[in-house]
């Protein structure tokens, strides 16, 4: 028997919907709200707004905001103390991918205990979670609706996936009046990492017909739109769209998981703190190339999706188009050309040379290079090996295979 299931959660979507996030709240049980987001999110006014729908609702609340750009382990700690000592019993999260996953490995430890690190991997959450009200502040991560949190693990320098039915929150509340004050560059990093999640999960081992009509979907409203969306900040409609876009993609990869692209983000994410859209704009055009062979009809769809003319052409021609659209649109968007573009910093080198000192390989193998270093590319490879997203790309990758595609994409 051929059994699929798909999750969601409840979504509210539209301009000025994050006008019900009090009533929300109230609906799913809080009385004393724990509100997570970060500073930009506050400077740019959407927690004042989310704090007065909340205290209109007759909701108490306690704002943690002490969060940097990927989320780690240390700040999830320090919110699960903070959230004990204010006696919180709901959480919302208001911004982007980073203050929604750390929201949703707050409700893990402060239902489960332990460490985060217990819940590596997936369906290891047991206890049930405190009720969660999300609204995304950006268009790209998809958190708001997804069965994913990615944390940092900082001691082992890599991003931790933690995947379960548990961290699907009760209601998403997508506004997408809220991504109007992303800058140009963060609507860039963050559009690029919902298109890469519609592509990855097309094309995902664990696809199903649920999924493909939302990764679908995900892919032609962010080819369509993303270029004006970075454009034009003001553009609406580009960014409500994306918005969408970013929503789609969100329930395509909760249900379908990821691919190399993100087993081998994650990793680049955990050892050099910069923009997650930006290392897979850098990674993702490699891994389509490798994953060619395996599903040449799936990326013949992608370059339909992407409004690519492929009349006439054999199954392949068409299924290369949809790499070359993939690099085009990234390169008019302005991201990074490659994983060298993205800077690595001095104070990271103790953390690295304890990681190296587990494989032979990198001791044998220095170069000088700006940005990131050939040598931390078995490391790299061999983490990637073991992330959840591995197990659904389409094509079985060796460690040998990811280290070529790391070295692709430098
Ligand atoms: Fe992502």
């Amino acid at each position: 028997m051929n059994i699929s299931k798909f999750v969601a959660p409840e979504i509210i979507f539209g301009r000025g919907s994050l006008s019900q996030l009090g009533e929300s709240a109230v609906r799913i049980g809080a009385s004393k709200v724990f509100l997570v987001s970060d500073n930009d999110v506050i400077k740019a006014g959407w927690v004042d707004q989310a704090v007065h729908y909340l205290h209109a609702a007759g909701l108490e609340t306690e704002i943690f905001s002490s969060l940097t750009t990927n989320p780690k382990d240390f700040e999830v700690i320090e919110g699960v103390v903070r959230y004990k000592e204010a006696r919180c019993d709901g959480i919302v999260a208001v911004g982007g991918g980073s203050p929604t996953d750390v929201a949703k490995a707050i409700a893990i430890l402060a239902a489960n205990g332990g460490k985060l690190q217990d819940y590596e991997g997936i369906n290891k959450i047991t206890i049930p979670l405190p009720p969660m009200v999300i609204a995304p502040s950006t268009a790209g991560a998809g958190s708001e609706v997804s069965q994913f949190a990615i944390i940092v693990d900082t001691v082992r320098k890599l991003k931790m996936s933690i995947i379960s039915k548990s961290l699907v929150p009760d209601i998403a509340i997508v506004d997408p009046e809220l991504v109007t004050t992303m800058d140009t560059k963060l609507a860039a990093a963050t559009g690029i990492d919902a298109f890469t999640h519609g592509i990855e999960s097309y094309v995902s081992l664990a696809a199903t017909p649920l999924t493909d009509i939302h990764a679908l979907k995900a892919i032609q409203l962010s080819s369509q739109n993303l270029r004006r969306a970075v454009a034009d900040r003001r553009d609406m409609e580009a960014n409500t769209n994306m918005s969408m876009a970013s929503l789609t993609a969100g329930l395509a990869f909760s249900n379908a998981i990821l691919g190399a692209t993100h087993a081998m983000t994650h990793q680049v994410d955990g050892l050099i703190d910069q923009h997650h859209g930006e290392t897979n704009a850098s990674i993702l055009p490699h891994v389509m190339e490798f994953n060619l062979l395996a599903c040449p009809d799936r990326f013949r769809d992608i370059a339909i999706a992407m409004g690519e003319d492929v009349a006439g052409l054999d199954i392949n021609a068409a299924a290369v188009r949809s790499i070359e659209a993939v690099k085009q649109l990234i390169a008019d968007i302005g991201l990074a050309k490659g994983l060298a573009d993205i800077g690595l910093k001095e104070e990271f080198i103790p953390l690295l040379s304890q990681n190296a000192m587990k494989d032979a390989c990198i001791v044998t193998n220095p170069r000088s290079a700006i940005g990131l270093k050939e040598e931390f590319i078995p490391l790299l490879s061999q983490n990637a090996m073991k992330d959840a997203c591995i197990v659904t790309n389409p094509r079985s990758a060796s460690q040998e295979e990811i280290e070529a595609i790391y070295r692709k994409a430098m």
